[in-house]
């Protein structure tokens, strides 16, 4: 673990990447690659350059969910404040923490000092975050913590106020159904009595707006997908032809989660040098790269109930496309 206290006030950051991180990628691609339906998780995706091929993604005319979320946001904020008394922000997955700010001016209003602890893979997204929120709400305390969701979550610290855990974007619908129930149920063992979670779910709706959203006309989901292979060439020393693969979006209605993948435009052979291993695709050949989970309210609430957590509020966008819910642990 290396920890900076940051000469600017206000701020520190944590960061529990780094060789472990690399490690991480150097498995799921071990993993992922040499099975007979080879398959990438989504979070590689978000090195500087994902990560800013994902905020034009939210500002793109098809990619509703990010103004959906915010639409709700902007309507629901102030209330959220008062019902939650939230004096600790946590948000898993912060990106560049764009809406939370919505919650931000929310709680900045009440008077009340706040700390906010983005955590989040993407280095340059968790120092940027917390530079450029010091400064537009003077005297709020940013705990950066630079870590993956999934294996550092008991590293996130603890101050004695009403917690409140933030989860937008839609991100938990990146889970498969069994690891997602699963990741539920720890992030309902940081919930204290008194404390609560709020997250965004994406909802099914038309499966043709719902692909349009992932295989948007200007190309840059596409781009956001292949980064993936980008991110293998440099870490991992590949040599993936990023131009050799098709982006696929797909809406599969029996699970009603988009998938994407991408597809070999030819028969291929490619190196992954860091593991002395050899990647054969054949001609249309697909690699899974993303699920993203669409809910209904009885998914959702199964999901919660399962994993630990009761729903207080469901709150939608006026055109019912996404659903910011509130929960707190069981019996809480
Ligand atoms: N919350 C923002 C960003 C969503 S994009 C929004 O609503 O717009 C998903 C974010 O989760 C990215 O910033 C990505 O870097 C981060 N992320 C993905 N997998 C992660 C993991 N395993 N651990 C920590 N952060 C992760
Ligand atoms: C971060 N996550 C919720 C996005 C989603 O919609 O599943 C990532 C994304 N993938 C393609 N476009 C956006």
């Amino acid at each position: 673990m290396d920890s900076t206290a940051s000469p600017d006030a206000g701020i520190r950051i944590e960061s529990f990447l780094g060789e472990g991180e690399e490690r991480s990628l150097a498995q799921d691609a071990l993993d992922g690659l040499t099975r007979s339906f080879k398959e990438l998780p989504p979070k590689h995706f978000y090195d500087s350059r994902g990560a800013e091929l994902f905020e034009r993604i939210c500002e793109l005319p098809e990619y509703y969910p990010t103004r959906a979320e915010r639409s709700i946001l902007d309507e629901f904020a102030t209330e959220l404040v008062e019902l939650t008394g939230a004096e600790e922000l946590v948000e898993l997955g912060a990106g560049a923490a764009t809406k939370t700010r919505v919650l931000l001016d929310a709680l900045h209003a009440t008077g009340a000092p706040v700390r906010y602890v983005p955590m989040d893979v993407t280095e340059s997204m968790v120092r940027e975050c917390a530079s450029e929120l010091t400064r537009v709400y003077p005297g709020l305390q940013v705990h950066g913590v630079i870590g993956d969701f999934e294996r550092h979550l008991e590293y996130l610290p603890r101050s004695h106020g009403k917690r409140l855990v933030v989860f937008l974007g839609g991100t938990i619908g990146n889970f498969a159904p069994k690891p997602r129930r699963a990741f539920l149920a720890k992030i309902a063992e940081l919930l204290a009595p008194g404390d609560h979670l709020l997250m965004g779910v994406d909802l099914v709706k038309d499966p043709d707006v719902l692909r349009a959203a992932y295989d948007d006309a200007q190309g840059v989901t596409a781009e956001f997908n292949r980064n993936l292979l980008h991110v293998l060439n440099r870490e991992l020393n590949a040599n993936f032809e990023p131009s050799d693969f098709e982006h696929v979006a797909m809406f599969d209605p029996e699970r009603e989660w988009i998938e994407m993948r991408l597809r070999s435009r030819r028969a291929h052979t490619v190196t992954v040098e860091a593991l002395g291993l050899g990647v054969h695709f054949g001609a249309g050949e697909e690699m899974r790269t993303e699920i993203s989970a669409k809910f209904t309210p009885k998914r959702l609430q199964d999901d919660l109930a399962v994993s630990g957590l009761d729903l207080v509020r469901w709150l939608t966008d006026p055109e019912n496309r996404f659903a910011l819910t509130l929960s707190r642990r069981s019996g809480a």
